[in-house]
């Protein structure tokens, strides 16, 4: 009988072999880039070179150009919108809105129940392009996760100077018919979701009582220490360290693995990442402005960051929207509201400050 010996495998190798076999990337820790996609359209041109050379006539003339091609706001849509179709409870995925984050407030509910609440404003907000399913699958970055099942809304946000952006820049609005956005932003959707290329959207595109997930980017702080980054407690002040009370001390070391072990917590860039919040209730919405008040004074980044807001994915909230379809693809307000829409709506649950003070009796909770 034969033995068959096998050389000994270290862990190097067997990762090596299994980065052959399933060409996955071992990434460890944070990899980040503050660079745009070659393929992302140049957004600025150089402050504004070209006006200061135009004469007062000429700036007068422009101006009544672009006030020319964008100025009747009535109805961007150029033909009426697409046909509508059915919210299939499983399926569906709606897109969202951009909004900006205006700060945070406290609300009360019937029962005086005291929690913050954050104010979402959306301002300006128009559907830029849907790409169908089948083309979005090409798209450079496209994910396999996704399994050739969604498709992409772009909504951008606040509408701006034209003469402040560059011409392929532009170029993105062409078939909307809307203004230059200073913000754009990419939803996963579902194609029976598409929306007409140029629709505005407002407040009402979410109903007061939903859930929504929310996504922003945290408040920036640079490059920190461990102490600030990582909460580390630092060195003693006193009996005799020199230059050590906010160091991380010793990184590692051992006999056989002499190395700094992946996701080693260390000094490093913190903060201005996307941070998701998920299932946060709507309690009241503001039409005239657009406002909306999303459960938690804890929503990432800081006032006036843009934020994300869609429809909530945690399984619960998909199971509660199959009961209670959401505006399918989006409010419309001229097909949608039967009646005058007013100005605030609360939830059910939540005090309203025209109505008389709550007042308990001794004795009772
Ligand atoms: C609401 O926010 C304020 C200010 O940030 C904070 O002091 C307070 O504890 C928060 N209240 C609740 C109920 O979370």
């Amino acid at each position: 009988m034969r033995l068959i010996v096998l050389p000994p495998l270290n862990v190097s190798l067997i990762f090596f072999f299994l980065r052959i076999l399933t060409n996955v990337q071992f990434v460890r820790g944070r990899r980040r880039s503050c660079k745009a996609p070659s393929w992302f359209a140049k957004r600025r041109v150089e402050p504004s070179i070209y006006r200061n050379e135009l004469t007062a006539d000429n700036a007068e003339f422009v101006r009544e150009v672009i006030l020319d091609k964008y100025a009747d706001k009535s109805s961007p849509l150029k033909e009426a919108p697409w046909p509508r179709n059915e919210w299939q409870p499983k399926r569906s995925m709606r897109g969202g809105l951009l909004a900006i984050k205006i700060g945070t407030v406290p609300q009360w509910t019937k029962d005086g129940r005291k929690f913050n609440c954050t104010m979402l404003q959306v301002i300006d907000n128009h559907v830029i392009r849907y790409t169908p399913p089948e083309v979005f699958t090409q798209s450079a970055g496209y994910k396999s996760k996704w399994k050739g099942a969604y498709g992409s809304l772009v909504v951008g946000a606040l509408s701006s100077d034209p003469q402040l952006f560059s011409a392929q820049y532009l170029g993105l609005f062409k078939e909307a018919g809307v203004p230059p956005k200073r913000k754009l932003t990419r939803f996963l959707i579902s194609p029976e979701c598409a929306i007409q290329p140029g629709t505005p959207l407002s407040a009402m595109h979410f109903k007061v009582g939903d859930y929504v997930d929310v996504q922003a980017k945290t408040i920036g702080h640079g490059f920190q220490g461990v102490v600030k980054r990582w909460g580390f407690k630092g060195g003693p002040a006193s009996h005799g360290p020199t230059k050590f009370q906010r160091r991380p001390g010793s990184i590692g070391s051992g006999r056989k693995m002499s190395r700094v072990m992946p996701g080693k917590k260390l000094p490093g860039h913190m903060g201005m990442d996307w941070n998701t919040l998920r299932g946060l209730k709507i309690w009241r919405m503001n039409t005239k402005y657009n406002v909306l008040y999303v459960m938690g004074g804890n929503l990432p980044g800081p006032n006036h960051c843009y934020v994300r807001i869609y429809d909530s994915q945690l399984p619960t909230h998909v199971q509660q929207r199959a009961q209670k379809p959401p505006p399918m693809p989006t409010f419309y307000p001229e097909l949608d509201a039967s009646e005058p829409i007013p100005e605030e709506i609360f939830d059910d649950e939540l005090f309203e400050f025209t109505e008389p003070s709550i007042v308990y009796e001794e004795g009772k909770k």
